[in-house]
């Protein structure tokens, strides 16, 4: 029978100008496959969270603005770019904190106007008189088909290489605790903050993870604790408030987790309660790694302050999940999606170059030098 695991968290169908997700919002009780046609479509899936985490939402973009354009009747360079950007716009105004879901569109659009600057920046005007820019049109197209496809293959190769650097970080018989899903749900494979677990599985090590289950949409419990289980992980499902208790203990000897946004000195945006986890595991002794591909370092935010944090609906602190309201009606809900975790609390970041270490400005201005010019 398939594993969680044998499916692809997003595909490309392309002879159905479709994406393929798995709708998140259902798992672990029920796997349906679901395909995404319209702007509309892909919008609710990122907004509701049927395909969610920072890299999905980035490869989710790609290939969604690249089927939006797909049968564009632009009549020239101008128009094509005018409705790209209108609708990146409207793709791009799904969720505000992942940081993935901006860069992935900003790339395609930039991958565009790279190509055609390239290969017909001087003969433009003559193609638009000769009124064969339907030529030019479909080249571009196919070329924002095969950068999506490159973001995706990038993130499982980037995954894997958060997991080589990660791993070192894992000794045989560790206990590490996880907070949210980073794993491969949230990704192409491997997840951000999972990769260092299935390699050090893969090596043979007896590890043992501890999954906050994550309030209140239940990440950790739904899909972290189901993939990690699946993957024959020793799995411990966690209340978000028991982790100290654990820590106390000495049972956990490193935490892994996720990232939405990274800024300029190294705050670091996740999902809800993520900060809470660092600040006690500063206070234990604990090492608390956030994993975090070059996608998710936004250089142009400057700290933590200047994040976007989503705020959600009451509902899914007072009633979703439970059979009868849980809260009186009428009490005022406080449901920001995520925390900035403060750059101290951090004794690493585990992106696809390595391992980089306080201060974080420094670590992150020389990495953007050395390759992301
Ligand atoms: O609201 P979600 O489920 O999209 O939040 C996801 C997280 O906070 C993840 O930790 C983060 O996106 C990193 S995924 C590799």
């Amino acid at each position: 029978m398939k594993n969680i695991l044998d499916y692809e968290t997003v595909a490309l169908v392309d002879d159905d100008d479709a994406i393929e997700i798995i709708d998140q919002t259902l798992l672990p009780g029920k796997t349906e496959i679901i395909r995404l046609h319209t702007g509309k479509e892909i919008w609710d899936a990122i907004y509701l969270l049927q395909v969610r985490g920072a890299p999905a939402i980035g490869v989710t973009a790609g290939f969604g603005i690249y089927l939006l354009m797909k049968h564009s009747v632009a009549a020239d360079f101008e128009e094509f770019m005018k409705e790209l950007r209108e609708k990146s716009d409207y793709l791009n105004s799904s969720r505000p904190t992942a940081v993935n879901l901006s860069w992935a569109l900003k790339r395609m659009e930039s991958h565009v106007t790279e190509f055609y600057q390239e290969n017909f920046g001087f003969a433009d005007a003559a193609l638009a008189a000769a009124g064969s820019f339907a030529e030019v049109r479909e080249k571009l197209i196919s070329e924002m088909r095969a950068e999506s496809e490159r973001i995706k293959a990038e993130d499982v190769e980037v995954c894997r290489k958060i997991g080589e650097y990660g791993v070192e970080l894992i000794g045989d018989g560790d206990g590490i605790l996880t907070h949210c899903n980073a794993g491969q749900l949230a990704t192409c494979k491997y997840g951000t903050a999972t990769s260092p677990m299935y390699l050090a599985h893969e090596k043979g090590y007896k590890i043992k993870v501890y999954c906050d289950e994550t309030r209140p949409l239940l990440q950790g419990a739904r899909l972290t604790a189901y993939e990690l289980h699946s993957a024959g992980i020793d799995t411990t499902l966690l209340c978000d408030n028991m982790s100290a208790s654990l820590m106390k203990t000495g049972a956990i000897n490193a935490i892994f987790v996720g990232c939405d946004r990274v800024a300029a000195n190294g705050d670091a945006a996740n999902k809800i309660g993520t900060s809470v986890v660092a600040t006690v595991a500063k206070r234990y002794n604990v090492p608390f790694y956030v994993c975090a591909p070059t996608s998710t370092i936004d250089i142009n935010t400057p700290t933590g302050d200047d994040i976007n944090i989503e705020q959600r609906k009451p509902e899914e602190v007072t009633e979703m999940w439970y059979k009868e309201r849980m809260a009186p009606e009428g009490v005022k809900v406080y449901n920001p999606a995520f925390d900035v975790t403060d750059n101290e609390l951090i004794a690493g970041i585990v992106t696809e170059y390595g391992v980089l270490r306080a201060p974080y400005d420094k670590a992150i201005k020389e990495l953007f030098e050395k390759y992301k010019k």
